[in-house]
């Protein structure tokens, strides 16, 4: 993918693009103050070298912010991480990644986007929400470092291009 350019809500310059290896060192330490287990970098090296993979960063400046990656899996995207700084958070870093992830989606012409989440990340499923995704389903004993159940979100894709398009024009 090209690098890409648009502006968080704190109407700063976002460039989003392909993950590199150099990348991780930034990957890593957000990763780290994440999860409760975090990824490895070796995961994250497996990862981008799978062709099914999409694994993108976001810049400001020189400071990596977030990253997401996704997997493109027959008509299906299988959303597998997305993190933003700490301190970079409610910014609409997130919804920046979200929406590269929902325009590979349609331009793959996959149909649903699906991932799993805690019940107890609020903020996950909050921002899960406002793109359509619902609950259908419950992984038992998924998080062995909780022993939290997982849920299993489901969103649509042409749902939700139409729905960030719709909360883009009430931005604007
Ligand atoms: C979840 C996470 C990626 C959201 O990133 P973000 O850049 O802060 O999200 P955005 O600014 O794009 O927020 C989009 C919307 O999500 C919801 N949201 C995000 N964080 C929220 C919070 N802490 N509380 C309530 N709602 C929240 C809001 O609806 C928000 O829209 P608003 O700010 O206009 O109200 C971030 O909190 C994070 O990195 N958490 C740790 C890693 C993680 O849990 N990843 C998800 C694994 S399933």
């Amino acid at each position: 993918m090209k690098n890409r350019r648009t502006a968080s809500s704190e109407g700063e310059t976002l460039r989003i693009r392909e993950m590199t290896l150099d990348d991780l060192p930034q990957v890593m330490a957000i990763e780290e103050v994440s999860f409760p287990t975090p990824w490895t970098a070796g995961l994250f090296i497996e990862e981008m070298g799978y062709p099914f993979c999409c694994d993108l960063v976001a810049y400001t400046g020189d400071a990596l912010v977030g990253y997401i990656s996704f997997a493109v899996i027959l008509d299906e995207i299988h959303l597998r991480n997305i993190a933003v700084h700490p301190r970079r958070r409610r910014s609409g870093i997130a919804t920046a990644l979200m929406r590269v992830l929902m325009e590979t989606g349609i331009r793959k012409r996959t149909k649903r986007v699906t991932m799993e989440a805690r019940p107890s990340n609020a903020a996950a499923l909050a921002l899960y929400k406002k793109f359509g995704f619902v609950v259908e389903g419950i992984r038992p004993d998924y998080y062995g470092d909780t022993g939290e159940d997982a849920l299993i979100l489901w969103a649509d894709i042409v749902k939700m291009s139409a729905i960030i398009s719709e909360a883009e024009r009430a931005n604007a």
